[in-house]
């Protein structure tokens, strides 16, 4: 392939960092061999392609096990009671990326499940997870998920339901009342913190769907009708300020407003309420260009040292905290590889400047991230190493769309050809929880890979699944039945 006119493109940060180089932005395992292959849990790449249809999204274990038990002890040690805390636990957020193999992965190294939907409930219960190590969340709740929630484990229950709204308390109280159980809630405050990307600002976002207004009166009725309700006990407050942030700065602001909070809503109750937990929402890195990103333990020492200086200020008990992780738990664990198809350069303009097309054979419907929110990635070859020069690209997927990006820019090798793989990291989280069928592309497998081994924990969709679906189709090709 020709590429002396585009060399002028300029190497920096726009090359996809070696493993070694930024390993935050890889799985803990991935290597690249002699050869130039990336391995992965101890997998080549080629052969996983070989063995797989790409794309796929490749989940090491090890990292997933390592990432949650980070968390687990995190919040264990630093809220230790023989410290003067009262506990502390983490809950993986599901909406990240869930399915069984991840639950018993996520569950045997110590944190619950934080769900939010009947499918995440339902598959965190299927999959083992113990109720009392499970919440479920919803500015929406259906009855069915506030019943299964409540009658799971033989009626036990699970271990908390996040108020949203005043209407929710009525609709709990009633099925708890129905069923004759007393039904464990938080209530979930707008704490007025609102952080996400690199910035957090405190003010002007009680404008959203989630949540109890905590200084406009609204949560002073959602504790009354709590307080009135006798099938419901109302164990503390939830917050969570947003997603993918940088920093300590924001979980620490919100943590000393839910402390405030929960002095005020405890004399309100009459009785210290001994709960909170504060969300999910710790950033990750997808590109050499990103930080690297603060780690669970540089964040919740700082988070705890306010809680307990503002429950000695408050004069109230340390409370039991809990956080929902999901992306910092799933994000870098996993990769996507793609095999590359068509690529062809666009001139833009008319000093023949270029943009070099390299179309994988997936696309937004595998990761609509840099679709939806502009989200920058990273990729770079699997199946080689290449010492061509380099060329600015994007990588674009198979869909009909031409806002069907899969990395906006990044420096790729000029030679890189149809039958390469592409592999582009730190695909785990809101991957494959968001993905569509779009164009009637099939779902991308995610196979799991750990000690030279590998299984699928999702098999991939065949065009199978989707058509039996389509209720058309039953009656034959003759067409109506
Ligand atoms: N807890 C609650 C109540 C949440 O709403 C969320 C995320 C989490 C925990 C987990 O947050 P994490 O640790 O993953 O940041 N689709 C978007 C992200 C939406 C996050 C929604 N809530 C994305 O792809 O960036």
């Amino acid at each position: 392939m020709e590429s002396t006119d585009l060399d002028h493109v300029p190497v920096g940060d726009l090359v996809c960092p070696e493993p070694d180089e930024r390993p935050d932005i890889w799985p803990w395992t991935a290597t690249r061999d002699e050869d130039g292959v990336l391995r992965l849990g101890g997998v080549a790449a080629t052969d996983l392609a070989r063995d797989h249809a790409t794309p796929i999204f490749v989940m090491d274990r090890a990292d997933l096990r390592g990432r949650a038990t980070v968390w687990a002890t995190t919040m264990a040690e630093e809220f230790w009671e023989g410290y003067g805390m009262a506990g502390g636990d983490a809950f993986y957020a599901g909406k990240a990326f869930l399915c069984a193999d991840v639950v018993r992965t996520v569950t045997e190294a110590g944190m619950g499940v934080d769900t939010a939907s009947l499918g995440e409930l339902t598959l965190a219960l299927r999959a083992g997870a113990a109720p009392s190590k499970v919440g479920l969340h919803g500015n929406n709740k259906l009855d069915a998920e506030i019943e299964l929630a409540l009658s799971a484990g033989n009626g036990q229950g699970i271990e908390r339901i996040f108020v949203d709204s005043l209407p929710e308390v009525a609709q709990i109280e009633g099925i708890a009342a129905a069923k004759g159980v007393v039904a464990r809630v938080m209530i979930r405050i707008k704490t007025g913190v609102h952080a996400g990307g690199n910035s957090y600002i405190s003010t002007g976002h009680e404008d959203q769907k989630f949540g109890v207004g905590a200084f406009d009166g609204q949560l002073d009725q959602v504790v009354d009708a709590i307080k009135a309700s006798p099938h419901l006990e109302l164990r503390g407050l939830h917050s969570h300020i947003g997603s993918q942030i940088q920093g300590s700065a924001g979980f620490v602001e919100a943590a000393g407003i839910v402390m405030d909070v929960l002095a005020k809503v405890s004399a309100q109750v009459g009785a210290p309420l001994r709960e909170i937990d504060l969300g999910g929402g710790v950033g990750v890195a997808h590109t050499g260009a990103d930080p690297v990103p603060t780690s669970p333990a540089e964040v919740i020492r700082e988070v705890a040292r306010v809680i307990r200086d503002k429950a000695d200020a408050l004069g109230i008990p340390v409370p039991r905290v809990s956080v929902e992780p999901g992306r910092s738990v799933v994000g870098p664990t996993t990769v996507t590889l793609y095999r590359v198809g068509a690529v062809k350069d666009a001139i833009l303009g008319e000093d023949l400047k270029r943009r070099r097309y390299v179309a994988v054979d997936g696309g937004m419907a595998d990761n609509i991230r840099p679709a939806l929110y502009g989200a920058r990635y990273t990729a770079t070859l699997a199946n080689r190493v290449s010492e061509a020069p380099l060329v600015r690209s994007r990588v674009v997927g198979k869909h009909c769309e031409s806002g069907d990006v899969v990395v906006w820019d990044v420096d790729l090798p000029c030679d890189v050809t149809a039958g390469d793989l592409l592999v582009v990291p730190v695909t785990g989280a809101y991957g494959y929880s968001m993905a569509s069928n779009y164009n009637m592309l099939t779902k991308p497998g995610v196979v799991a890979v750990e000690d030279g081994r590998t299984q699928w924990i999702v098999r991939p969709q065949t065009v199978e699944d989707l058509l039996a679906l389509d209720a058309g189709l039953d009656a034959g090709p003759s067409g109506r039945g």
